[in-house]
Order: C-alpha cells, then sequence, then structure tokens
C-alpha cells in the first residue's frame, strides 16, 4: 500500500509537517511504503484555464506538477496537511488543488478514470489553526472534500486542532500526535 503525504504548509517543520510526520509513521509502521511531498519545496505554475488539458486530461504546462501527478496515481492513499490560512488552505495547496483541472477534465469530460485506474483510494486531511473559531475548517474542508471527490478518491477522516500557532504548538497538545500515528496506522490496515 502506498501513502502519500503531501505538506502544504510554507513553515518548514511546523504544526501541520508534524502532524503528517507521525501519520506517516504510523503508516509506515503497517508496512506501507510512505512518500511525503512539501509543496514549498516545488516550482510550478498556477493553473492558466487555457483548456489545453480538456482533449488529452493532460496539463500542458511542463513543471513540478508532473510529479506530483504521477505520486497522486500511485497512491492507494492520500493525506493533505495544512494549516488554515486566511481561512482556507494555503496558496500553496490551493495552486497545487487547482492545477488538477486536467484530473477533473479526465472524469467529466474524456470520462477515463481520473487518476489512471479505478482502484479504492482514501483520503485524508490534516489542519490546524492559530484561532479558536466556529466552523473556521469549514472552508478548507470544503476545497479539500470537493478536491478528493473529483479524484475518486474516497473521504476518509480529519484531524483538526484549533488553538495552535506558535511553531511546534502542536507539541504541547495532550495527544495530537499520537492521534495523527494512531490515524496513520489506522489508514494503511487493508
Ligand atoms: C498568512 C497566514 C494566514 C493565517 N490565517 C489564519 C486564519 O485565517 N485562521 C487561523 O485560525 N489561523 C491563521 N493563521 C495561523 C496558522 O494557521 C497557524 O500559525 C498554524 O499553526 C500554522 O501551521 P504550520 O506550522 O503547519 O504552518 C495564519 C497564518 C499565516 C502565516
Amino acid at each position: 500500500m502506498r501513502v502519500l503525504g503531501i505538506a502544504g504548509s510554507p513553515r518548514r517543520g511546523g504544526n501541520t509537517d508534524l502532524l503528517l510526520e507521525e501519520l506517516m509513521k504510523g503508516a509506515a509502521g503497517q508496512g506501507a511504503v510512505i512518500k511525503t511531498i512539501e509543496l514549498r519545496g516545488l516550482k510550478f505554475e498556477t493553473c492558466r484555464h487555457c483548456d489545453g488539458c480538456l482533449k488529452t486530461g493532460n496539463c500542458v504546462v511542463k513543471d513540478d506538477m508532473h510529479d506530483i501527478y504521477e505520486e497522486l496515481e500511485q497512491a492507494d492513499i492520500i493525506v493533505i496537511a495544512s494549516p488554515v490560512q486566511f481561512v482556507g488552505p494555503t496558496a500553496q495547496l490551493k495552486a497545487m488543488i487547482d492545477r488538477c483541472q486536467c484530473i477533473w477534465a479526465r472524469k467529466y469530460v474524456l470520462k477515463i478514470p481520473p487518476l489512471g485506474d479505478e482502484r479504492a483510494r482514501k483520503g485524508f486531511f490534516i489542519s490546524v489553526g492559530g484561532t479558536k473559531l466556529k466552523d473556521m475548517f469549514e472552508p478548507s474542508l470544503a476545497v479539500i472534500k470537493t478536491w478528493f471527490h473529483i479524484l475518486n478518491v474516497e473521504y476518509a477522516g480529519e484531524l483538526l486542532f484549533k488553538g495552535i500557532d506558535e511553531k511546534g504548538a502542536i507539541k504541547e497538545h495532550p495527544d495530537a500526535l499520537k492521534q495523527a500515528y494512531e490515524a496513520g496506522q489506522k489508514l494503511a490496515v487493508r
């Protein structure tokens, strides 16, 4: 089983990175093959809406997004980690999601499997936010769930932590990292 983690925070070693790392350790402990992609380290454009993908299902822009398309196709489990930034996912993550318009085109225009095959895939979301506002994760959840739906990835759950702001603050939480590890274990069980 291949588990793909996508780190969407611009802050290296920050709270969502720590949670994602624990989740991936939990999955690896169950024998899963793990791979983490840090969006902040990649170079890719935002979607041009050139409609170039509508005929082929592939993006015409040649950049690091193509490594992500390949990893998405190979993954059985996809874990997205992003803090709340201005009430939604980070710009890095939203840019990646928008570049999946070619995957949308495969499904809705070309009527082919969006990730190349019909295998059952699962998706999981990790987020934190500095505030404790009611419904603060709703905009991100709407984006992430819609994206998983378009990819034919079944939504398998989330870990969301409010009031986590300083770098590393998640370590002070009584059991957040444990929850992440256990979520990884659970996801990787067939
Ligand atoms: C540009 C920016 C925008 C942010 N917007 C929000 C927000 O709308 N709501 C919130 O609760 N926290 C917001 N935060 C705080 C982060 O969610 C918080 O610091 C989080 O712990 C960062 O996670 P990370 O260490 O994984 O990057 C924002 C932080 C930044 C840098």
